[in-house]
């Protein structure tokens, strides 16, 4: 049996072509260069007002990615595609979502800050189209992994606190990431708690915020990226599980990658990686 040729198996790897909004920002443009060099995902679309009529490969200085910049979502579309990501903000990211709903793709959210309403609307918007859309608030795969640990540490730890931590400039308190990871394990069961917060004698948002009954507490310094933290503390002994991020883009990238590869399994709108993660 003859060798075969690297064109003959290329053409047996089904090709996922992407459009992706927000490519030149601090995650999109990560992202573009990992799919540059990865053979199963095309970008064949790019979305930059700033950089609309360019070659993204241009913008980025990666000449392996031709795909062009359109200015809009609606434009970039008129391209065959198979999946869209958004990764721009959320009041361009819900009109962005509906439209490509609406030319029959598949679509990773990717673009943090859309409301449970927008995500009620997505969903019906995707099943009317027979399509999925995974959203995804946190694409860095050890973030996954720390929400499941917790999940079931906290079946057998009754008390917890989280605290997030970030750079002077955040301006959203607590993080979106200690935001789910509050919400998750709320659903597992309410924290045990000590003191009450009405019987706290001093400062009592010294005790931090209540999300769902967990407190959590952002701290905002510089030298900080991003990093969440859960404590669950039993008599005499403490679990501390702890994700730190650094100022690079790369931890979202692997998880964006994975996404790109599993939407378009199941009609309507599914939330976080864990969903199309093998647990
Ligand atoms: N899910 C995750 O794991 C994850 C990880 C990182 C970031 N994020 C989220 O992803 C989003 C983007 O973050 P980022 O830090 O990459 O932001 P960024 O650096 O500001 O990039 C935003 C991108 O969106 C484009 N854009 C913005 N407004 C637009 C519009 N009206 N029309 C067309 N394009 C537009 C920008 O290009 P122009 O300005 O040229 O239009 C740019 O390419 C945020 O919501 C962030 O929280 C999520």
């Amino acid at each position: 049996m003859g060798t075969r040729r690297a064109t003959d198996i290329a053409r047996e790897i089904a090709v996922i072509r992407l459009c992706l909004a927000g490519a030149t920002g601090w995650a999109g443009s990560a992202l573009a260069r990992a799919v540059a060099a990865t053979p199963d995902i095309r970008l064949v679309a790019a979305v930059s007002r700033t950089h609309a009529g360019r070659s993204l490969g241009d913008v980025l200085a990666e000449p392996r990615l031709d795909a062009p910049v359109f200015g809009t979502a609606a434009e970039a579309l008129d391209r065959p595609a198979d999946v869209f990501l958004d990764y721009t903000k959320p009041t361009v990211a819900l009109p962005n979502v509906m439209t490509a709903l609406e030319r029959g793709l598949h679509v990773v959210v990717g673009t943090s800050g859309l409301t449970d309403d927008d995500y009620r609307r997505i969903h019906a918007a995707a099943v009317a189209a027979g399509r999925e859309v995974l959203a995804v608030g946190n694409f860095a795969i050890p973030v996954v992994l720390l929400q499941r640990f917790a999940e079931t540490a906290a079946r057998y730890l009754p008390s917890w606190e989280i605290i997030d931590y970030a750079s002077e400039r955040k301006v959203d308190a607590p993080s979106g990431t200690a935001r789910e990871l509050a919400h998750r394990l709320s659903s597992v069961r309410p924290p045990a708690t000590g003191v009450p917060l009405e019987a706290t004698m001093g400062e009592r948002a010294a005790r931090g915020a209540d999300l769902g009954g967990s407190r959590v507490h952002s701290i905002r310094l510089p030298g900080f990226s991003l990093s969440t933290e859960v404590v669950f503390g039993m008599p005499g002994q403490r679990l501390a599980l702890r994700h730190d991020a650094g100022p690079s883009a790369e931890p979202y990238v692997d998880g964006a990658l994975l996404a790109i590869r599993a939407v378009g399994s199941v009609v309507g709108l599914r939330r976080g990686l864990d969903q199309v993660m093998d647990f």
